[in-house]
């Protein structure tokens, strides 16, 4: 080994492999595949490995899971309690190893035993509990909140299937269920002993007290299952609570025949059906019963788990023998991610007053300064408005408190507006006009001290907008957080050449404080520091070229340009756009082959919601449009088109490292914030993309030396459309956008079914509801910016290096410290954990 080897093996995120360490994780494997697999080395397979290196790994967070939680409960800290719908996880092998810095460890032991470790982690699933953005972000809340020393929990749904696996047969999307627990899930933990019932539907009566009383219920039980979250390096584990659900066994019921019996056993499953499987919706609200059942499932566990916790705590039984629940707010923090569990609102009104005896008042006191309410899009299709039918027959106490809010909240806005009935109506909780409907997003913003945007413009048109109303007669209340990614999993784990390479520059403590990278900005002439951001760039695009090569037998260039655009499939995310551009280029090189041309290898990816037909149409027409680009000799390696399937957590581990452009090309206004363009940026690739979301602030750390932006801003779209929007006109005054779209109609990409993709066309032309031919040019001119300055690698790679280290605001751990000081009341930073006593062989270790 080089020297240079020897310094990189140093400084490596992996850590430093110890002798005795080694020979430790050997020994437990071997007892884990003896004990816990119940297999030998004859008859392993590559499974029982992973499953007894996880339960290895596994063992090392035990004591500092049970320790972390005694500590919570000696010391009683504020808790931060964050409700989502969604948490996407995804593989969690590789990521608890860094967390402890045990990987060169692994590493060496594995290596030892003859087994390869990167092969292991390949069998590891994905936990895909959640659909993109805003199930992603949950899990990168969990890491930072766990590396900050925030008493932090999770709540969710344990789905049995998760977000569907997505396969691509004959250019189309087809869905295949995501049973990723078939095998057993290694992280998790049942605990049946402290199941909760949830009751539904049933009815509502008055006592002799003229208090409501909630009868006649169906009880579904909820089953916790509990997943460690490691911080990092910190010894603190946190916990990831998911709800499952389970029949209640006891029917007390005669039954009159075998057949009423058995049938009575199988109708269980009905119940258990809550937590089925995840709603595959990004941005879209669906209004199924079935997904409203969930929602409150989660809330009813979670709120009755959150009060039991405060009971027991020492604070709640010091102060009084009767628990004195005006303290509730300074010990409990409740953010809810999206409207979703907004329902909890209600419930933790019902639970205080039917339950606890509070009076309305002081438990709406204590509701509103216990609830955050992180709103994550303006997108009318996305905001939940339940059918007060479906909601009063599943919840019927649930709406009579929603009604008595929405009247005392109309009250009070009626006596700052006077005789203002329009805004009482665009206001009112209950919305009237049509079916009536409960407008969770106002539940929330009423019920809730703070209401937050994800990124800076996100919340400004939140209180411009959308929400205007509200932020008149609530100053005070809303804020911005933009979101973040954890450099954890997003550049150390993804990408550890390029942490290493960093680390070897300034040093480790960008690791916990990714400000730090600003200062990579004085090597921006360092000509090896540029070689090597190169170099490391090259080899992640040689590891893309063969897992596409394997994948789907296509051979790419890996000199070429790496255009990717990953995220889900949304008309509003633009990527017909995109393949505009990918038809712009085919028709110019047919039409002058020897034209020079940059060569890039332009690739999609993102699963579209099974229901949702333009989104399915777009992926015909890139797969069509691929196979015809892919195949033409003339255009050979200047182009190649790929739509990676099945695009999730650990396949943006892989490609993410390797782009050397990020597509952010939503139109202006409708993404609140993106946080793939922070990964990319993260990782050296440079963004074309418009002023939308988090793009904004991008824009303005690296400044617009540094990155593609075009297109119309949010006055500029309001314009076009106020002016009336026709995008026959720009696609008249376009040739090479004329042509195409003319190209898509007749169906030249799809010349054995001309008609097929009639659907993409006639969006184009005659309702472009977002404004892709108005954006047309402007995108194609920057595209060829690109290209010209691809070609000019010195200011590329600098411009590569200027993203890189101005990424340091888009960290998980700045966006939940903001959290934490600006809406929890929690200072980061203040637990201190030593590492446990009782580690496997912590007396051998000590040593
Ligand atoms: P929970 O927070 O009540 O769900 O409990 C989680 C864990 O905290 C338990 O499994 C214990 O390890 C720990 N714990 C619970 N109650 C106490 C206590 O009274 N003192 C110290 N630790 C506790």
């Amino acid at each position: 080994m080089s020297t240079d080897q020897d310094l990189r093996k140093q400084i490596s995120v992996r850590g430093i492999a110890q002798v005795e360490n080694v020979a430790n994780i050997k020994k437990d494997f071997n007892r884990h595949l003896h004990f816990s697999l119940i297999k030998d080395r004859n008859v392993a397979t590559p499974r029982d490995y992973f499953f007894a290196l996880a339960d290895t790994v596994r063992d090392h967070l035990v004591s500092r899971w049970i320790r972390t939680q005694q500590y919570y409960y000696e010391h009683d800290p504020k808790r931060v309690y964050y409700l989502s719908l969604e948490f996407y996880m995804g593989r969690t092998l590789s990521n608890t190893m860094l967390s402890l810095g045990i990987q060169a460890t692994v590493d060496e032991a594995l290596y030892q035993l003859g087994l390869n470790i990167e092969e292991l982690e390949e069998i590891e699933e994905d936990a895909g509990l959640g659909n993109g953005g805003l199930g992603r972000l949950a899990a990168c809340f969990l890491d930072s909140m766990a590396t900050l020393g925030i008493p932090a929990y999770g709540y969710g749904l344990r789905y049995e299937y998760g977000i569907f696996k997505q396969l691509i047969r004959d250019g189309w999307q087809v869905e295949e269920p995501d049973d990723w627990l078939r095998f057993g899930n290694p992280w998790e933990k049942a605990r049946p002993e402290y199941m909760l019932p949830v009751n539904f539907f049933g009815r509502v009566v008055k006592d002799e007290n003229n208090q409501s009383k909630w009868i006649d219920t169906t009880v579904v039980f909820a089953m916790p299952y509990d997943t460690p979250i490691p911080g990092f390096r910190n010894n603190i584990v946190n916990s990831l609570r998911l709800w499952s659900a389970k029949a209640e066994n006891h029917f007390h019921l005669k039954f009159f025949n075998d057949g009423d019996y058995v049938q009575a056993v199988m109708d269980r499953n009905l119940t258990e059906n809550i937590t089925r499987v995840l709603y595959p919706n990004d941005n879209i609200f669906s209004g199924k019963e079935l997904r409203l059942k969930q929602q409150y499932f989660l809330v009813a566990a979670t709120l009755q788990d959150i009060i039991r916790r405060f009971k027991s705590s020492k604070y709640g039984v010091r102060e009084a023998v009767r628990i004195d629940f005006d303290t509730f707010p300074e010990k409990v923090a409740i953010q809810i991610n999206d409207t979703h569990p907004s329902i909890g609102i209600a419930e933790l009104m019902r639970l205080l007053i039917d339950v606890e005896g509070l009076s309305y008042d002081r438990a709406w006191k204590i509701t509103v300064n216990t609830f955050g309410y992180t709103n994550h899009t303006l997108l009318p299709e996305a905001l939940e408005r339940w059918p007060v039918s479906l909601l009063g027959n599943m919840l019927p106490r649930h709406l009579e408190i929603i009604y008595e809010i929405n009247q005392k909240f109309l009250d009070e806005v009626g006596k700052k507006y006077p005789k203002d009935f329009d805004r009482l109506r665009r206001m009112s909780i209950v919305e009237e006009d049509g079916e009536k409907r409960i407008n969770m997003a106002h539940l929330a913003i009423v019920g809730s001290h703070v209401t937050n945007g994800v990124a800076a413009l996100h919340s400004r048109l939140l209180v411009e907008t959308t929400f205007k109303d509200f932020a008149e007669f609530f100053p005070g209340r809303f804020q911005n957080k933009t979101n973040g990614i954890t450099p954890r999993r997003w550049l150390m784990l993804c990408n550890s050449p390029l942490a290493d390479l960093i680390t070897s520059k300034i040093g480790e403590a960008w690791i916990s404080d990714l400000s730090k990278l600003v200062e990579l900005k004085k090597f921006d002439h360092d000509q090896d520091f540029l070689n090597s951001l190169e170099e490391i760039k090259g080899d992640h695009k040689l590891r893309v070229a063969d897992f596409i090569k394997e994948e789907y037998d296509i051979t790419i260039n890996p000199n070429s340009m790496y255009d990717v655009h990953v995220k889900r499939l949304h008309e509003y995310k633009r990527q017909l756009l995109n393949a505009l551009h990918v038809i712009t280029l085919y028709n110019r090189i047919k039409a002058d082959p020897s034209a020079k041309i940059v060569p890039r290898t332009i690739m999609f990816g993102g699963k579209a919601a099974p229901g949702y037909h333009m989104a399915k149409q777009i992926i015909k027409l890139i797969n069509s449009v691929a196979t015809v680009v892919n195949n033409d000799p003339i255009v050979g390696d200047k182009l190649k088109v790929v739509f990676i399937e099945n695009y999730r957590v650990s396949l943006a581990e892989k490609i993410t490292p390797a782009a050397d452009l990020s597509e952010q090309i939503s139109t202006a206004g409708t993404e609140a914030s993106g946080t793939g363009n922070m990964k990319f940026m993260l990782n050296g690739a440079l963004t074309i993309g418009t002023m939308d979301g988090a793009n904004v602030e991008m824009a303005e750390e690296m400044g617009l030396d540094n990155i593609f932006i075009f297109g119309m801003r949010v006055e500029d779209v309001n314009e076009l459309h106020a002016k009336g929007y026709d995008p026959k006109d720009f696609i008249s005054k376009n040739k090479e956008l004329a042509q195409i779209v003319e190209q898509i109609d007749t169906g030249f990409f799809t010349p054995d079914q001309p008609d097929l993709l009639k659907d993409v066309a006639a969006a184009l032309h005659t309702n472009d509801r977002f404004a892709v031919c108005a954006d047309y040019e402007s995108f194609i001119k920057k595209q060829d910016e690109v290209s010209q300055v691809y070609l000019d690698r010195p200011k590329w790679l600098k411009m590569c290096l200027h993203n890189i280290a101005s990424s340091g605001k888009f960290s998980t751990d700045r966006t939940i410290s903001d959290y934490a000081t600006e809406i929890w009341g929690i200072t980061p930073n203040e637990i201190r954990l030593q590492p446990p006593y009782e580690t496997p062989h912590a007396e051998e270790e000590k040593k």
